[in-house]
């Protein structure tokens, strides 16, 4: 029998599955991809704690594959054809082509504050996907469900594959045995870097004019693509080390670096742009002058776009904070403080 036959005798009707994904901020950068949905260089992020999608998905048997999506109960044509486009290209399910989708999905954070919606929105929708995949086998919930839901994930956003686990994870092939180009895998980090909080400076709220897939795009022609993916590889051995053996100084060098590295790409690529803004710049001035003089372990990065992630450990919180809000809170819309996170949760 085939597989769409099967599927039509043994599927039930109507299945249901609700996850809450947080979104991720990486630590080194993935930039850049080998073929489909393959990184260039491996990445490492922190799973964030507040900044979630949370996600219901009605799978039914129809006809053919539809989507509909609701965003804060708003439809969305724009969304729905994502999702229906990356589930056409899950070659290996193709009885998903018999699967109505009917997604209701809201986030805990605004659009356009740097803080990855496709991240925890694709990995929320990854994992619900992944469990209607365990309904239809019958396999019980198992250890291969969150690499199957990474990949899944990755699948539809390099980033995405990150968010299923807490705490801090790899992607890409490298040093690390356990470290995959096809999903992620959890990296248990030194004790005192275990309560790192992620104050998210947001600088602008404008729409980028550049999205990430087109920018790993301008890679492939890039005149520092392999100078960059040997630094990123080297940044990489650096920054587990430092998070292993707990030396903050060492973790925020590279953190530093990684974000200056990502946005000079853009900057030198052929077809160049910016994302910064002067206010990124000039919090960066600030952020640069407050740890000159009082030694404190403040940190940033930036995804690809101009605003600010102020990492530091949880100790220094209210002298960081203070900082924050009478020093940059001029240079920026809205301060969103977060922390490290600990995974998805089914609801
Ligand atoms: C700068 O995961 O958004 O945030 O795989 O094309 O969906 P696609 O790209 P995406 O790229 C993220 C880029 C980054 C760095 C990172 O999160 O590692």
């Amino acid at each position: 029998m085939s597989l769409n036959s099967l599927f039509k005798n043994l599927a039930p009707d109507e299945f249901v599955s609700t996850w809450r994904s947080p979104s991720n901020i990486a630590f080194v950068k993935y930039w850049g991809k080998k073929g489909h949905q393959i990184p260039a260089n491996p990445s490492l992020s922190m799973t964030l704690k507040e900044c979630y999608t949370e996600t219901k998905v009605t799978f039914k048997k129809a006809d053919a594959l539809n989507v509909d999506l609701k965003l804060d109960g708003v439809s969305s044509e724009k969304f729905a054809t994502k999702i229906s486009n990356y589930l056409k290209t899950l070659e290996e399910l193709p009885w998903l082509n018999q699967v109505s989708f009917s997604i209701e999905t809201s986030n805990t954070f605004p659009h356009g504050t740097g803080i990855a919606s496709s991240a925890s929105g694709l990995s929320a929708f990854a994992l619900c996907l992944t469990d209607y995949l365990y309904k239809l086998s019958g396999e019980e919930k198992n250890n291969l469900f969150y690499i199957r839901a990474s990949n899944l994930a990755r699948l539809a956003s390099g980033s995405a594959c990150r968010s299923v686990y807490g705490g801090f994870t790899t992607w890409g092939e490298c040093s690390l045995a356990e470290s995959s180009d096809k999903y992620a895998t959890p990296f248990e980090v030194h004790p005192e870097l275990k309560h790192l909080k992620d104050s998210v400076v947001v600088v602008s709220g404008e729409e980028k004019n550049v999205s990430s897939t087109a920018g790993h795009g301008r890679m492939s022609d890039h005149p520092f693509a392999a100078a960059r993916f040997v630094q990123a590889k080297d940044n990489f051995d650096i920054m587990a080390r430092a998070l292993k053996s707990g030396d903050i100084e060492e973790m925020g060098r590279v953190l530093e670096s990684e974000a200056l590295s990502l946005h000079a790409m853009m900057l030198t690529s052929p077809e160049a742009y910016t994302l910064l803004k002067p206010n990124t710049l000039a919090a960066i001035e600030m952020i640069w002058s407050f740890r000159r003089e009082t030694k404190l372990p403040l940190y940033f990065t930036l995804d690809a776009g101009p605003n600010l992630h102020l990492i530091y450990p949880d100790v220094f919180e209210n002298k960081i904070k203070t900082f924050i809000s009478h020093e940059l809170s001029s240079l920026s819309q809205k301060i969103i403080h977060d922390e490290k996170g600990e995974g998805p949760l089914k609801c």
